[in-house]
């Protein structure tokens, strides 16, 4: 059988990782796909960065849309971010000629998420994004697969690696805000423009994302109620430890009597809950389904290793041939995201 060849767009931590996985682990993924995976072509902003990654025998494309068009190219990574262009039309591209996609990119998802399904179902590719929410945490597909046939009551959990980094380093040491977002640029875990971690945007993102995938919402950010942690000092922290509480950021959708109401902000909660037992980068989802305990999975939320390891996973998928519907079900069965109905489905 053919290799699948693999086009990469985006070469910083998360992408030289990712050419890296494909190599190191080839064997364990041919075995899993039943064909191996090649990178063919590769482009990023800069060729002459130094990445101490091997690319001999890979071609550069001058950009973006020009690895999205590529003849050779079956599967397009996206690893740039941002909701708009070049991702957004590279990636559109890539699906309207029939093409996979994987991409990292909740940005992008929750904005234009539902029109990039779209392409995908006319025109038959996969569109694969388990590395947007959670990293390494299966939780894409556990609610798209593996909790199927599972009503789901409520989502929610601790979304941004950043901003729970923030907050335990702010309680345990008595640090103050800027000096730990600073660690946590440092460290590769907050986005480039670190508004989005700390104002809740990109927890708002992949909500939306855990959202739609949980009650056949239409993704939307704009659906998102949102406040973030950028006001919150450690003085506020101590005063929530003495009454009993740790203060974090959690992502909540739930449905209620009015529809799938969905939140993103600080919450108070017990420390002798286990969400208030995640710490640093870590992130954690919990999910109640109908009829049976919650499942909570628990892992690391960002950074390069943790994210590569998901984008290298949904390439396998698309090497075996496997296609999910990328939000779960069908485009025409999704439903507005505030009025998803009562009634389980
Ligand atoms: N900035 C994000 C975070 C990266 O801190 O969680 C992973 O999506």
């Amino acid at each position: 059988v053919a290799p699948l060849k693999v086009g990469i767009a985006g070469l910083g931590t998360v992408g030289a990782e990712v050419v890296r996985l494909i190599e190191t682990q080839a064997r364990v993924l041919t075995g899993r796909s039943g064909r191996g995976i090649r990178v063919v072509a590769v482009t990023a902003r800069s060729k002459a960065k130094k990445r101490d990654v091997d690319l001999r025998g890979v071609e550069w494309a001058k950009d973006p849309m020009a690895l999205a068009t590529h003849p050779e190219v079956d599967c397009f990574v996206e690893l740039m971010g941002g909701a708009g262009d070049p991702a957004l039309s590279a990636v559109e591209t890539a699906l309207n000629a029939g093409k996979s996609v994987v991409t990292a990119n909740k940005a992008l998802l929750a904005k234009h998420g539902l029109k990039l399904a779209k392409a995908a179902e006319k025109h038959g590719g996969a569109l694969n994004f388990e590395a947007a929410v959670g990293a390494a945490i299966p939780v894409i597909k556990t609610l798209r697969e593996g909790l199927a046939g599972t009503g789901i009551n409520r989502v929610y959990g601790i979304l941004n690696g950043t901003c729970n980094y923030i907050l335990t380093r702010m309680e345990q040491e008595g640090l103050s805000f800027a000096e730990c977002l600073k660690d946590a640029q440092r460290l590769g875990y907050a986005e480039a423009d670190p508004s989005f971690d700390v104002d809740g945007h990109d927890t708002a993102q992949k909500l939306a994302i855990l959202a739609s995938l949980a009650f056949g919402t239409k993704v939307a950010q704009s659906a998102v109620y949102v406040e973030g942690i950028s006001s919150i000092a450690p003085e506020d922290l101590r005063a929530a430890a003495d009454l009993g509480y740790r203060v974090k950021l959690l992502g909540v959708a739930v449905r209620t009597a009015k529809g799938i109401e969905q939140r993103v902000h600080p919450t108070m909660v017990p420390k002798s809950s286990s969400i208030a037992q995640v710490m640093g980068v870590t992130n954690a989802v919990t999910i109640d389904g109908e009829g049976i305990p919650p499942i909570t999975l628990v892992g690391p939320g960002a950074g390069g290793a943790a994210t590569a390891s998901a984008v290298v996973a949904d390439i396998a998928d698309v090497a075996r041939g496997i296609r999910a519907n990328p939000f779960g079900r069908p485009i025409a069965q999704l439903h507005d995201t505030k009025k998803a109905p009562m009634e389980r489905h």
